[in-house]
């Protein structure tokens, strides 16, 4: 093998020498350097030297292969849609302060770790409201989801069930409280054992039709009811106003453009059933901003107590919920809090909810389930928050970035990403359940001033 591997080494050095290094292109490279290597070596010399990778044929998949971590699904999501949508994603309200401090929140913490401590068996299973899960994350609600890619809602429920987790289904989603649930419990993923589904409720001004929406998830086996509480007003969303984005989207200049630019996110989305608010189909096009118009902003506690009584199942709220509004949820029977302040797109400059954590978990004690979302990109962070305090974190774009970038092959990857890193830094940080991260987590971090 030696002589080959000089000869080959001694050629292509000739063959660069001959050229300056401005004249070596990569058409050069690869017409003439590559050439050269595969004339002069054998394919069993070339194997003994590197390990051939296998070529992934399927173009979704080589994609979703050469991401990494959530930002890199993001840049890819960012290539493959029109920016319209894009920007209804990623954007967030006004100067979009709340949504920088998001992510800022959870980076500000650091690792103090445990040496030597055995993480040989690394035991990352928690229990959200009373059910298991092999990690402790859930897939938060997120509005007109089959406008990111047409796996939509029932993708992303799929495959957080394939990696056995909760799924919250949006009052304003694009795929109905019934289709859903028929949806995952059958089609190609197989039937959805241990499927864990939950409802996300805005109250709205018609409170028949939200009574309805209660009652037709607690029929179709949802098993938790979010009520979201920080949507009273529409959130200032500036890159939908200037971008004029409608719901469903309208053919525009801009559309037209946009479909000349991206053709393939349209052939898919032509594709597929139209586009609608799935649980109240038949309204007229409507704008995002103008969508909150179907809130009620005279919610109050009332609200709250009128669900407990009607709810069966475990209740939870999911607002920016300081230790005050906290206590007095628990006191009206509500099984758990969701901190959050919607990723940013509702109040901006609102508190980090990642800030919320520790005082609202001393306010409620020890038993009352605390969820926390916004900002949260990376394993690690969903380390740092349980380390303060919170049972499991609830992902929004994270996962809807994956979404856009491969549906529901896409969401897997931005789950498998998520979990390998929150597997990870747990054991690099000393600690061999999730459940000890959870106990005694706030030794181990300590905050940058
Ligand atoms: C949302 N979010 C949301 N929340 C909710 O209660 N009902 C909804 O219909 C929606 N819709 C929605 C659409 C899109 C495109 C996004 C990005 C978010 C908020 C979501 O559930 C969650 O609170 C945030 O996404 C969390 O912030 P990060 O992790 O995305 O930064």
């Amino acid at each position: 093998m030696t002589v080959p591997v000089r000869r080959f080494f001694a050629k292509s050095s000739h063959f660069c020498r001959q050229k300056s290094t401005a004249e070596v292109t990569r058409r050069d490279f690869a017409g003439g350097l590559a050439q050269r290597i595969v004339a002069i070596m054998r394919l069993r010399e070339m194997r003994q030297l590197v390990r051939l990778r296998s070529v992934e044929l399927d173009a979704t998949r080589r994609r979703l292969d050469s991401c990494h971590d959530v930002a890199d699904l993001r840049r890819v999501a960012k290539r493959r849609i029109p920016r319209p949508v894009f920007d209804y994603v990623d954007g967030a309200a006004d100067e979009e302060l709340a949504a920088g401090g998001n992510s800022a929140a959870f980076r500000r913490w650091r690792f103090l770790p445990r040496v030597l401590a055995d993480v040989g068996a690394a035991d990352t299973s928690a229990t959200i409201l009373g059910s298991p899960v092999p990690a402790p994350f859930a897939l938060g609600p997120a509005g007109y989801t089959r406008m990111l890619h047409p796996d939509g809602e029932i993708g992303a429920a799929r495959s957080g069930i394939r990696h056995g987790l909760p799924y919250t289904l949006s009052t304003m989603a694009t795929t109905g409280i019934e289709e859903l649930a028929a949806g995952v419990a059958g089609g190609a993923a197989g039937p959805a054992v241990g499927a864990d589904l939950w409802f996300q409720l805005y109250i709205l001004k018609d409170r028949e039709q939200a009574v309805g929406l209660v009652s037709r998830a607690a029929d179709n086996g949802y098993r938790v009811l979010v009520v979201t509480v920080d949507t009273v007003v529409a959130g200032n969303r500036l890159r939908d106003q200037r971008n004029g984005l409608s719901i469903p989207p309208e053919l525009s200049v801009r559309t037209v453009a946009s479909v000349a630019g991206k053709p393939g996110y349209w052939l898919r989305l032509l594709s597929g059933p139209a586009l609608d608010y799935a649980n109240f189909a038949g309204r007229p096009p409507t704008t995002i901003m103008k969508s909150a118009d179907f809130f009620d902003p005279g919610i109050n506690w009332d609200d709250i107590a009128g669900l407990r009584s009607r709810w069966p199942g475990k209740l939870v709220i999911k607002g920016p919920l300081g230790p005050a509004d906290a206590r007095r949820a628990v006191e009206l029977g509500v099984d758990g809090i969701q901190l959050s302040n919607h990723g940013g797109r509702q109040l901006d400059r609102c508190v980090a909810p990642a800030d919320l954590i520790a005082p609202v978990r001393e306010a409620v004690g020890p038993s009352v389930t605390v969820l926390v979302d916004s900002g949260i990109r990376h394993g690690a962070d969903v380390v740092v928050a349980l380390a303060l305090g919170a049972d499991a974190a609830v992902l929004g774009r994270a996962y809807l970035y994956g979404l856009m970038a491969g549906g529901e092959a896409g969401v897997d990857r931005a789950l498998d990403l998520l979990i390998g890193q929150f597997t990870s830094t747990m054991r690099l940080l000393g600690v061999t359940s999730a459940s000890e991260l959870r106990k005694r987590g706030r030794e181990l971090i300590s905050e940058q001033g």
